[in-house]
């Protein structure tokens, strides 16, 4: 069984356009490659809800910081395309950079607010490049349903954010991260990772979840927050960026535990950077 590839954006509507013509629904799945099991499921979410799906692979040099995590980034295009073939899935998008940023290229989508600070705070344009992609993909792919995963969780609010207020006829389906079983959020930098830092890493999740219960319960937020990030320090990671708790649905700052929240991490080991998050009830 093998998978169609399309690098164009016209092959791309033509089959999008067959596929309305017989009435059928279409879910897209954007990506950048190096599949995991977390793409796949999101892969499988978007096979549940609609009767086409569209994968698409592309490196986005725009949402990447340094030119060596660019380069960095895995590029697996031919183990990605055999991963998804017995899946089900009906295509996957594969454009170059000219074609999806044509010379003289002048537009950028900038979504303020749920961009700022976390993430956004540390990696400056990061999300105007991801919002000016992801925008693009869902016009190119007039998909009624887009699927992403929780562990990117700021990038699916800003995702969110822009299709509203863009008028975005898609659906954002929120999809739940996926774990090692030792807990480690599956992400495609996992791989760079050293066998002593593949032991250290997990403490991230484990240290949240510890946290999330703690809050819970009813700790205090602020003092909850210092042990964590002390303890992510004597496990062995190098640099702590953020670790907050926000509100699950504005990522608001959350001082009190009044509403749904969620503890939002990024910290590194060596050169890799990690990020996870887990839900918090009051
Ligand atoms: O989450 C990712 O892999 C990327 O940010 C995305 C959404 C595919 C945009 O390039």
């Amino acid at each position: 069984m093998s998978l169609p590839i399309v690098r164009t954006v016209h092959a791309l509507r033509t089959l999008v356009t067959r596929w309305r013509r017989a009435g059928e629904t279409i879910a897209v799945v954007p990506t950048m490659g190096a599949l995991h099991e977390g793409h796949l499921s999101l892969v499988s979410a978007a096979l549940a809800r609609a009767d086409r799906v569209i994968v698409t692979l592309f490196v986005n040099p725009k949402q990447f910081n340094s030119a060596a995590d660019l380069a960095a980034y895995p590029r697996t295009e031919e183990e990605d395309a055999a991963k998804l073939a017995p899946l089900g899935a009906d295509v996957l998008f594969a454009p170059d950079g000219e074609e999806m940023y044509a010379p003289g290229f002048s537009t950028t989508v900038s979504v303020s607010g749920v961009s700022e600070g976390l993430c956004g705070g540390h990696r400056p344009g990061h999300f105007d490049g991801v919002a000016t992609v992801v925008t693009k993909l869902l016009l190119q792919s007039g998909a009624d349903f887009a699927c992403f995963g929780e562990k990117d969780f700021q990038q699916l609010h800003v995702v969110r954010r822009l299709a509203r207020d863009l008028d975005i006829p898609v659906e954002i389906i929120g999809c739940p991260t996926v774990r090692e079983g030792d807990g480690l959020a599956l992400s495609s930098r996992n791989v760079r990772l050293s066998d002593s830092q593949r032991e250290i890493a997990p403490r991230l999740a484990e240290i949240l979840f510890d946290a999330a219960a703690r809050l819970a319960a009813g700790a205090e937020a602020d003092a909850t927050l210092a042990a964590s990030r002390s303890a992510l320090m004597n496990d062995g990671f190098d640099m702590i960026e953020y670790l907050e708790l926000r509100d699950e649905t504005t990522l608001a700052p959350v001082g009190r535990l009044t509403r749904p929240a969620r503890l939002l991490a990024a910290a590194w080991l060596g050169d890799i950077r990690l990020i996870d998050n887990v839900a918090v009830s009051p």
